[in-house]
C-alpha cells in the first residue's frame, strides 16, 4: 500500500470512529500508534469540530481543593501512599475548605472539587457535614467529590447530602494490570462496583486512566477505550504516568505527552459530549501540555484553590506545577493559556451536557 493509501486509510478510521464510536482491535492500534503527521493532525481536528458542536469555544474551570494527603491506600505509583514515610502529611480544617470554597467563588468559580486521599479522619460525618456546608453557602455551584473508595450507602449519604459529580479513576480497566499496580489489599472488582454504584446513585461520574503506567501495553489501553465506550461516564480524567522518586516506580520511564493527547482526541470521537480535562500531570511533563490538551478536544481545566502553604505536600508525582501559585494567579494563567489557544473559560457550572 502506498503512503498516500494508508493515510486514506487511516483518515477513513477517524471517520469510522466518529460515526460509530467503535472500531476493531486492529483499528485502534492503527489509530493510537501511527506516526503520520497529517493523521494526527486530521485526528484532532475532527476531535476539535466534535467538542466544539457540543461547547463551543468554551472551557469549564473546575476549582481543586486538595483537602488532604493522608491515605490508607497503598497504590505502587503513588507519592502520597501510606507506605512513604517521607511524604508531609496535612489536613485542612473544615474551616480552611469553608473558606477556599468562598474565595474560589469570588473568583467565578461554580464547581468545587473536593480532592484527598482515602483519610479516614474524615469520616462519613464530616464529610456530609462539609458537602451540607457547601452547598448551603453556594447553592448555585456543583460539588465534586474525588476521594476513593466507600461503600455504597456512605456514596448514597454524600449524594443526599448534596454531592453532584464524583471522580475515581479506574487506572487500568484489565484486571491483571491493576493487581500490578496495587498492593493486594486493594481490588479491581472493588473499583468497577464503586463506579457501578456512582452512577446507579445519580452521580455525574468521572473515571479515566494513567497512560503509560508501567506495565502497560496496547490492548490495555484498547481495553480502557472499550470500557469507557461501555461505561459512558460523563467525565474521564486521563494523564500522564509520571513516575515519583518515593515509589517502586522511581527509575521507570514516564508517560508519553503525545500519546495522552492522542487519546484526548479519541475519546473524545468515542464520547462526543464527555467531559475531558486537560490535567496537570499533562502540563507537567510539557510546559504546553494543557494548551495541547485542548488543542486536542479537552474542555476543562483545574486549576488549584488549595491553600499555597499546602501545595507542594500534594505531591502524587515529582515536579508538580502551580504549587507556588496563589489561587487568584494560578486562574489567571489558565485563562491567558486557553485563550492562547483560541478557546475561553466560562463561569458556570459546566455541566454534562445530558444534566439539566
Ligand atoms: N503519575 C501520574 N498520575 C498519578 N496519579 C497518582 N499517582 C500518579 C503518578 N505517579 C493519578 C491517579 C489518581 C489521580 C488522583 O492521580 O490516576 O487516580
Ligand atoms: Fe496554575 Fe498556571 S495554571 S499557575
Amino acid at each position: 500500500m502506498s503512503d498516500l493509501e494508508k493515510r486514506f486509510d487511516l483518515k477513513s478510521l477517524v471517520d469510522k470512529l466518529e460515526k460509530t464510536g467503535d472500531l476493531s482491535d486492529e483499528e485502534f492500534e492503527a489509530l493510537i500508534y501511527s506516526e503520520d503527521a497529517e493523521f494526527s493532525d486530521y485526528l484532532k481536528e475532527r476531535a476539535r469540530a466534535v467538542r466544539e458542536k457540543h461547547y463551543g469555544k468554551d472551557v469549564y474551570i473546575r476549582g481543586l481543593i486538595e483537602f488532604t494527603n493522608v491515605c490508607k491506600n497503598n497504590c505502587k505509583y503513588c507519592g502520597i501512599r501510606c507506605g512513604n514515610k517521607n511524604a508531609e502529611r496535612y489536613r485542612l480544617t473544615k474551616e480552611e475548605i469553608l473558606s477556599c470554597c468562598d474565595m474560589g467563588y469570588e473568583l467565578g468559580f461554580r464547581t468545587f472539587v473536593l480532592q484527598g486521599g482515602e483519610d479516614p479522619f474524615f469520616d462519613d460525618d464530616m464529610m456530609v457535614e462539609i458537602i451540607k456546608e457547601i452547598k448551603k453557602n453556594h447553592p448555585d455551584c456543583a460539588l465534586t467529590l474525588s476521594i476513593g473508595e466507600k461503600e455504597r450507602d456512605t456514596y448514597k449519604r454524600f449524594y443526599d447530602a448534596g454531592a453532584d459529580r464524583y471522580l475515581l479513576r479506574h487506572e487500568t480497566a484489565d484486571k491483571a494490570h491493576y493487581e500490578k499496580l496495587h498492593p493486594a489489599d486493594m481490588s479491581f472488582e472493588h473499583r468497577m462496583n464503586c463506579l457501578k454504584d456512582l452512577k446507579e446513585i445519580g452521580y455525574q461520574v468521572g473515571c479515566g486512566m494513567m497512560v503509560g503506567s508501567p506495565y502497560q501495553t496496547k490492548e490495555h489501553i484498547i481495553k480502557d477505550l472499550r470500557f469507557l465506550r461501555e461505561f459512558k461516564p460523563e467525565m474521564v480524567g486521563i494523564g500522564p504516568f509520571i513516575p515519583h522518586h518515593d515509589t517502586e516506580y522511581k527509575d521507570e520511564q514516564a508517560g508519553s505527552v503525545d500519546l495522552t493527547i492522542r487519546l484526548l482526541s479519541i475519546i473524545r470521537l468515542l464520547l462526543p459530549d464527555v467531559l475531558l480535562p486537560a490535567t496537570t500531570a499533562l502540563g507537567t511533563l510539557d510546559p504546553r501540555g494543557r494548551e495541547k490538551g485542548i488543542e486536542a478536544g479537552a474542555n476543562v481545566v483545574m486549576p488549584n484553590l488549595s491553600p499555597t502553604n499546602v501545595r507542594d505536600k500534594y505531591l502524587l508525582y515529582d515536579n508538580k506545577i502551580c504549587t507556588g501559585d496563589e489561587a487568584a494567579e494560578c486562574i489567571r494563567c489558565m485563562e491567558m493559556r486557553v485563550e492562547s489557544v483560541g478557546y475561553k473559560v466560562v463561569q458556570s457550572r459546566g455541566d454534562h451536557e445530558s444534566v439539566h
